[in-house]
């Protein structure tokens, strides 16, 4: 099966349980990397916000927390991730700051520099071209907007590295088998992060797409990263 097609299907299974697997997983710990990011981000008030591969837009409503006047746009190719985000978005968001789209971010439906700032939760180990997606962003954004990415990475110190190996190969398809009720999708969660470039591999398709000051912050001893680009 395609590869896109494949990480669709695979997170409408995961769909349903997503936030509270979310939480277990982490211990709740990626609310404090999640608000770190939207900090780095320091968009203008009223800033048109792009969250790509939203999900259940747990990164869209943490904008809106940080800043209200936003106007957050969160895409997704996948639809009952998408339709998680629009129930959470009648509690979460009574304004009405945030749309949440049906597409694929190597191939945005919005025309050039059409956004103030660019925020990715964890996804860019899942999508199918690295470099693709980020020009692709670097072309929505406006000069000197921040695309803000944050995922995992691989800690540079071995036993940290060995640590969060054992944890995220093992004991996350185990768990989030459990809570999230598809073993064989957390089992491809952490398979996405072998072939993914570690924080300095990851710094250098920032540049290769044309970003400019470029910044990797790590976070939980380089185990989780930040990282930060500049349109231009
Ligand atoms: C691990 S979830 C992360 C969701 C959310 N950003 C968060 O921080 O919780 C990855 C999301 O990326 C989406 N995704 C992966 N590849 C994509 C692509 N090429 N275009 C759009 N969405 C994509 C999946 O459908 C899924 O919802």
């Amino acid at each position: 099966m395609q590869r896109g097609v494949h990480v669709r299907e695979m997170f409408a299974a995961i769909a349903p349980r997503y936030d509270a697997a979310n939480k277990v997983l982490t211990a709740g710990v990626d609310e404090t990397w999640r608000r770190r990011a939207v900090r780095a981000l320091a968009a203008p008030p009223g800033g048109a916000i792009l969250d790509l591969c939203t999900g259940t837009g747990d990164l869209a409503f943490h904008l809106l927390r940080t800043d209200p006047s936003f106007r957050v746009t969160g895409v997704d190719f996948c639809e009952p991730m998408l339709a998680a985000a629009r129930a959470r978005a009648v509690r979460e968001d009574r304004e009405g700051h945030a749309a949440f789209l049906e597409a694929d971010v190597m191939a945005l439906p919005f025309e050039d520099r059409a956004f103030d700032g660019a925020t990715m939760g964890f996804s860019m180990r899942n999508v199918v071209d690295i470099g693709a997606t980020l020009r692709e962003i670097r072309r929505v954004l406006r000069p000197g907007a921040r695309f803000v990415n944050l995922d995992v990475s691989k800690a540079q110190n071995r036993l940290v590295k060995r640590a969060f190996d054992l944890y995220f190969y093992r004991i996350v398809p185990l768990v989030g088998g459990l809570v999230g009720g598809s073993r064989a999708a957390y089992s491809y969660l952490p398979q996405s992060l072998t072939n993914y470039p570690d924080a300095a591999g990851l710094a250098g398709r920032f540049s290769d797409a044309g970003f400019v000051d470029i910044k990797a912050i790590p976070l939980a001893l380089g185990s989780i990263a930040i990282h930060v680009g500049t349109a231009p």
